[in-house]
């Protein structure tokens, strides 16, 4: 049989039906790279679709990308979109079936700093296709903003995108239909720390009608219970409350238990916190590349997938680990199950 196996598939070929199952063989490792930009590329966020397909913002160029995890061949990730009049991307969340919503602005990959004012956010549809390319337009220019980074839809159906500000330590509320904004959401729990750099809440999500957020610097995953209908969706309806001191936290995604899974750039590590609060380290570490620098994760959608963790990278570009180099962002498959 192996011999058989031998004249019937050229070794590429083999190679080809081999990448196709990437983490999906029994002899695949939990923790694989499975794709990986030109060096000094920053990954800041990623969205899937529902035909599994990778949605990659790119934070060091204006870029959006998309990538076939199913066959991530090398230079594979196609270049959707490059946005005008601004140095990167952020948060992104789908908004409709298929239709996403992207943020840009400008916040220098060298300086670690923002430009207030540079933010807006934009929607990315794909079931307007020209020329096999997403229709893309702007929302709104979200200008009273100083740093725009982690963004959720409000609910399913909802017309509000909630958008976490690092900087000014608050979150707005984005009617994605009439391009209306202002802060919805603050705390002292979402203030930035001052030191190492001025960053406070990162990532958000939405889980048991809570809003879930991390604070980088200030190192921990906390919570508030919102409205999710009516004139004020949004709003807190209950305390502001820290779930774990997890360390540093920048983007995260929920399982369907509401396990969150917590991409820890620039300390390297990733972690589950559980609702009750319980942290345990996936992955990584400050002295480990095997997550470095990793800004923020999804779950797969298809079946073949859908218990897959795509964990992106900066390379390294924040959190490097001491002794080595920086490399390209990287899309790492994590296969959460056998980790835990
Ligand atoms: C953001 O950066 C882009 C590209 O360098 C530049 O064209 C634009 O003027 C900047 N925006 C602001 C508000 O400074
Ligand atoms: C959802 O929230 C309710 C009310 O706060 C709480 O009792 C319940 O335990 C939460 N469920 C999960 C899975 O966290
Ligand atoms: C990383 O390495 C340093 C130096 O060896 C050590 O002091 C530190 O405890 C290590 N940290 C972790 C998380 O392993
Ligand atoms: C990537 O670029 C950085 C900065 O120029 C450099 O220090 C590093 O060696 C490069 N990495 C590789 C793998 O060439």
């Amino acid at each position: 049989m192996v011999q058989l196996w031998q004249t019937l598939l050229l070794p590429s070929l083999l190679f080809n039906i081999i990448s196709a199952v990437p983490a999906l063989l029994p002899s695949s490792p939990a923790i694989r790279t499975i794709y990986e930009f030109p060096n000094e590329t920053w990954i800041e966020n990623i969205a899937v679709r529902s035909n599994g397909n990778l949605l990659l913002n790119i934070l060091s160029s204006p870029d959006l990308y998309e990538l076939s995890p199913l066959n991530p061949t090398p230079g594979s990730a196609k270049l959707l979109h490059t946005f005008p009049f601004a140095t990167g991307l952020a948060g992104i969340a789908e908004i409709e079936s298929d239709v996403f919503a992207v943020v840009v602005g400008n916040w220098s990959v060298e300086t670690f700093t923002t430009t207030p004012g540079s933010w807006s956010v934009w929607k990315v549809d794909f079931n307007h296709l020209w020329d096999n390319l997403p229709q893309v337009s702007k929302i709104a220019d979200v200008t009273k903003a100083s740093f725009l980074n982690g963004m959720t839809l409000l609910a399913p159906g909802s017309p509000y995108l909630l958008i976490a500000d690092s900087v000014l330590g608050v979150v707005w509320r984005l009617n994605y239909l009439t391009s209306e904004y202002e802060i919805i959401l603050e705390s002292p729990l979402m203030q930035p720390a001052v030191s190492p750099i001025v960053l406070g809440i990162n990532g958000i999500h939405i889980f048991n009608s809570s809003a879930y957020f991390t604070n980088s610097f200030k190192g921990f995953f906390a919570r508030v219970p919102i409205t999710l209908d009516g004139p004020n969706a949004g709003s807190a309806t209950g305390v502001y409350e820290i779930v774990a001191n997890n360390g540093v936290g920048d983007d995260f995604a929920f399982d369907r238990e509401g396990n969150a899974y917590i991409a820890q750039d620039p300390s390297d590590g990733l972690q589950l916190v559980s609702p009750e609060g319980k942290v345990t380290l996936l992955a990584g570490n400050t002295n480990s590349t095997i997550v470095e620098g990793d800004t923020a994760d999804a779950f797969g959608r298809t079946k073949l997938d859908e218990n897959i963790l795509y964990v992106v990278t900066n390379g390294g570009i924040a959190g490097r680990v001491a002794g080595t180099q920086i490399t390209g962002g990287k899309v790492i498959a994590v296969d959460v199950k056998e980790l835990l």
